[in-house]
């Protein structure tokens, strides 16, 4: 293909649309969501095995140290259930639920729900396998859409999964919105287990945003080498600087990219111009208190019915019903 042709094509994507209109928007900002292509999955996964980042390891500690307590509260009164779990991934925590669950003969289906094909079709044929007796329907698609449908495939009660502290990757305001809008997909009664990271020690959070190994560092600049490759764009990746910063009075942990001089960047046909010093925001990292997690959902109308902590008091996973 020729160029004309190829930033043609590149410029239809909903990626190139979203990438310009934040680029050209001021303050500049990209969407975290487009961290995740194949060398962004990677380096995730080798995040999650960093020294510093607790998160992971903290919520691994909750499912393997109080199974049997968040079993009963998802266990409930006993009726069936279908158990939705929101951007499952590997599903390597909720493994040890689903263990403990089947164990306890509840009665249940695990519908994971993610926006990748290859998930659903991996957890599909792999869940089963690993846990017999395991019904499972993965559903791929958009959130809210496979809520709906879900709602449609069963009248069963439904649990909500919402780990790893994913919601924090939201702006408070929009994680508000985001959690009306799921209330709205749930009768009342249904449940919610979401995870959430606390606030703590400003350094062990900047710590996990900023390893001394650098894997941070080279996932933010990472999405600069997928628009370099997927929209025919120059960024410089030495001209770009990883910036993470963790401001204990609103508990928002952000990152930045910081341009370290006047330069242009040419993305397919556009051209965005850059000062010395100005800066990306890439993404939040959201951190809340115990009583901000129990003020978030009783703003979307759930009751908080239970906070399971780790040792150190550095994450919780909460039980939210819809009232
Ligand atoms: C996947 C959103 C939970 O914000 O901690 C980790 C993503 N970014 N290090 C987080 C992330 C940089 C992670 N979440």
């Amino acid at each position: 293909m020729n160029t004309e042709t190829l930033n043609h094509t590149i410029q239809n994507t909903q990626f190139y649309k979203d990438v310009i209109a934040g680029l050209q928007a001021s303050p500049k900002h990209l969407q975290s969501k487009y961290f995740y292509d194949a060398t962004g999955d990677k380096l995730f996964q080798q995040i999650m095995d960093c020294p510093e980042y607790y998160p992971t390891n903290c919520e691994l500690e909750i499912f393997t140290q109080q199974t049997r307590e968040i079993c009963a509260s998802v266990i409930a009164d006993g009726s069936p259930f279908d158990l939705i779990e929101l951007g499952a991934g590997d599903a390597t925590k909720s493994t040890h639920l689903l263990r403990y669950l089947l164990q306890q003969k509840a009665k249940f289906t695990y519908m994971p729900i993610d926006i990748s094909a290859n998930t659903i079709t991996y957890l599909n044929a792999a869940l089963p396998a690993a846990l017999p007796g395991l019904e499972i329907n993965g559903l791929n698609g958009d959130y809210f859409d496979m809520l709906k449908k879900a709602a449609q495939l069963s009248d069963r009660r439904k649990v909500v999964l919402f780990l790893g502290s994913n919601v924090g990757n939201m702006p408070v305001a929009e994680a508000e919105a985001f959690c009306r809008e799921l209330r709205s997909h749930l009768s009342t009664g249904d449940r919610v287990l979401i995870g959430v990271d606390l606030k703590k020690n400003p350094k062990t959070i900047l710590a996990a945003y900023n390893d001394k190994q650098g894997i941070t560092r080279q996932f933010n600049l990472n999405l600069l080498t997928r628009m370099n490759r997927e929209l025919n764009a120059d960024f410089d990746l030495d001209q770009f600087e990883h910036y993470p910063a963790y401001d204990p009075a609103t508990g928002s942990c952000n990152s930045y990219l910081i341009s370290l001089q006047q330069q242009e960047v040419h993305i397919g046909d556009t051209t965005i111009h850059f000062e010395q010093d100005e800066y990306i925001f890439m993404e939040v990292s959201q951190k809340y208190s115990l009583k901000d997690v129990k003020a978030l959902g009783t703003e979307a109308g759930f009751e908080t019915t239970a906070c399971f902590i780790d040792s150190r008091h550095w994450f919780t996973d909460a039980i939210w019903q819809a009232i």
